[in-house]
């Protein structure tokens, strides 16, 4: 009997959280194709994965790359959304609110315009799965700006987990996560506020790409799973 192979794409695939998630999802049952924008760091994100993965670069915040890329792309499974943003922290009293417009077209328009390119080719008894932050769900000073951009993602998802069904939909929501989205950081300001955060974060450590990674994985394979935030923060929620 022949096993039926899915396919998973991973928007953002090329470092971090989506990295990781390739590296959890790719397998004999399911193909990964990584994207990004940057073709050297796609290359060595692809080589991290010992080549078994397809990889394709482009940029999700230009709508014709996008439809470019899942019209050529033929069916797919399901359908990860972790292309990044990084505008809109720091206190109210100072934001420059014309982050929370770029924050949007680097974050949320990206993410959707690509589930509205895929959904032609997408599996309908497959799953999408939108990456917000944990921001969009604390009273913390200094995250209005970017709680405001990812606290849309967490707002449409019950919504299109109806509207699409029978596809699933759902967000996780990450807490503070060791990757090189910090990267804009100098290393000792990184580390100083790493520790500040595992001090705040009921588990005593910020989290990994792999933390983020296996609670994706649980959304992708859990087909009673939709129109859900799965919060993997470590607890600092509730702390913060
Ligand atoms: N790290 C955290 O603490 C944290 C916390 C909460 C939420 N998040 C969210 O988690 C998601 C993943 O972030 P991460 O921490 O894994 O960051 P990361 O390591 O910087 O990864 C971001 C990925 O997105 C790709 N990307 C960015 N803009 C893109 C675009 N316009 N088109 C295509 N690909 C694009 C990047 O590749 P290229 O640069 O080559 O395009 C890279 O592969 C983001 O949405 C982020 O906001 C992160």
């Amino acid at each position: 009997m022949t096993k039926t192979i899915q396919h998973a794409v991973i928007i953002g695939g090329s470092s971090g959280i989506g990295l990781a998630t390739a590296r959890k999802l790719l397998g004999p049952g399911m193909k990964v194709t990584i994207t990004g924008r940057n073709e050297e760091k796609l290359k060595s994100a692809w080589k991290n994965l010992g080549g078994a993965a397809e990889k394709a670069a482009f940029d999700a915040s230009k709508p014709d790359e996008v439809r470019q890329f899942f019209e050529s792309l033929g069916p797919i499974d399901h359908l990860v959304l972790a292309a990044s943003g990084g505008k809109g922290l720091g206190p109210f009293s100072t934001l420059d609110l014309s982050d929370i417009g770029s924050g949007v077209d680097e974050k949320v328009r990206p993410q959707l315009s690509c589930l509205q390119a895929a959904l032609p080719t997408l599996n309908k008894a497959g799953s999408v799965t939108f990456v917000s932050a944990v921001s969009a769900q604390l009273a913390t000073p200094g995250v209005a700006g970017i709680a405001a951009i990812n606290g849309m993602l967490l707002t449409v998802v019950p919504i299109l987990a109806v509207e699409l069904k029978p596809l699933r939909v759902n967000v996780v929501a990450p807490g503070v996560i060791d990757t090189p989205w910090w990267d804009f950081l100098a290393e000792e300001q990184r580390q100083t506020i790493f520790a500040d955060y595992a001090g705040k974060t009921p588990v005593g450590r910020v989290g990994r790409a792999e933390d983020v990674a296996d609670a994706i994985a649980f959304l992708v394979s859990n087909g009673f799973m939709t129109g859900q935030v799965l919060t993997c923060d470590g607890g600092l929620r509730f702390a913060a």
